[in-house]
């Protein structure tokens, strides 16, 4: 029955934390977000996605001028992971907004604009505030979330349920990977028209019916994530660098680490090393570089290989295969993940430092579902 599957669902069934249940959840929850939303094509008939929600809306979208996303906390980031691929599918400028500091500066928004908003619960303030501002401004408001009636998915005109199912450690980890599919799916459905991306398109969707597999294969990683908080349990501090498509990746993962195991850690844009974080590296701070395979590789082996030459103590997430060659001018520890399509890397990436951040937060001995001070839903400003 409907009510068994519902008291399944919110059991912690094998595992002993919701957030370690929603780490290994993944694959299916990802399944899911992809059920009836991918269309595999045939004879005559092209590869394409399907979004009900939002298919009398495409062509508005299409004639906006800009697409604003607005979110907090880890919403926030898996719109950042998403927004190359948005850019280049969509061909429209692309800006991201943290509600709060939109609400603070009362940006600009317009009638041309669409505004999507993300949100797990869809019932944070400062998200559902920015909401009613966009509304005030005349704008095109498109939802993201994982509450069937939630206030945001209510209030907005159109929008897309991220179907991951319930949610309920403070951290959020299977939402982000579905938020961030989602939003791929929104660009592929955006740039449904355009027959120049249209190879590039099938390729997206051939790596989403792929994506599920390839998060199980990820997630054998476990053992050896363990490992690493082992060695990294007394630490004060972690740093994680990314770029591209994985700059999400670096602050996701450290927003992880330091909402449940309590270090501080922080994501640094790997472009912006020179300028300010590369007066921390020592040969005590452990940093972790997210260098998989895509068009910024080169340039993250030449961070590599700079974090080397200050005696960087690196740990380097690599695409399998590569863990022999991506350490130049140095010793680190690899991190080796399954090769997705690029745009889609970030939803394997973050899976190993989910992980990480799950054993360190046991290992130091604090409550994993609910960190101190930490709400799952902040409904006050
Ligand atoms: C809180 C939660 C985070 C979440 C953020 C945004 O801070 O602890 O996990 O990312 O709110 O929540 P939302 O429901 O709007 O995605």
């Amino acid at each position: 029955s409907v009510l068994e599957m519902e008291v399944e669902q919110i059991n912690k069934g094998k595992y002993e934390h919701y957030m370690q249940k929603e780490i290994h959840e993944q694959p299916d929850s990802l399944t899911t977000t992809m059920r009836g939303r991918l269309i595999r094509g045939g004879s005559c008939k092209a590869k394409s996605v399907l979004l009900g929600g939002l298919k009398d809306h495409l062509k508005t979208i299409r004639r906006s001028r800009r697409i604003v996303f607005i979110g907090c906390g880890t919403s926030y980031n898996a719109a950042l992971a998403a927004r190359p691929i948005l850019e280049e599918l969509s061909g429209i400028p692309v800006t991201l907004e943290i509600a709060s500091d939109l609400l603070d500066r009362q940006g600009p928004i317009y009638r041309e604009d669409t505004t999507v908003f993300v949100s797990q619960s869809g019932e944070t303030a400062d998200t559902l505030q920015a909401l009613e501002y966009a509304l005030e401004n005349g704008a095109l408001c498109v939802g993201i979330t994982n509450t069937v009636g939630s206030a945001i998915a209510r209030t907005t005109h159109c929008g897309v349920h991220i179907n991951a199912g319930c949610e309920i450690g403070v951290a959020s980890t299977k939402a982000y990977t579905s938020q961030i599919v989602v939003m791929a799916m929104l660009a592929l459905a955006i740039g449904d028209d355009t027959i120049s991306s249209q190879t590039r398109r099938e390729a997206i969707i051939d790596g989403l019916f792929d994506l599920p597999s390839k998060l199980k294969e990820v997630l054998k990683l476990d053992e050896e994530m363990k490992d690493l908080a082992r060695l990294l349990i007394a630490e004060q501090s972690l740093l994680v660098f990314g770029r591209g498509y994985n700059y999400a990746t670096a602050l996701e993962g450290a927003l992880k680490v330091k909402e449940v195991a309590l270090m501080h850690s922080e994501g640094i844009l790997a472009g912006e090393m020179k300028h300010g974080p590369l007066a921390l590296v020592d040969e005590t701070l452990p940093i972790v570089v997210v260098a998989t395979r895509d068009a910024c590789f080169s340039k993250q082996q030449s961070v590599i290989h700079q974090l080397h030459a200050r005696k960087g103590r690196l740990i380097v997430m690599c695409t399998k295969g590569d863990a022999a060659s991506v350490c130049v001018g140095g010793s680190c520890r690899v991190i080796e993940v399954p090769q997705v399509e690029d745009c889609l890397q970030p939803v394997i990436n973050i899976v190993p430092l989910q992980l990480l951040a799950y054993h360190l937060t046991v290992l130091r001995g604090h409550n994993v579902d609910q960190p101190r001070n930490l709400a799952k839903s902040v409904t006050t400003q």
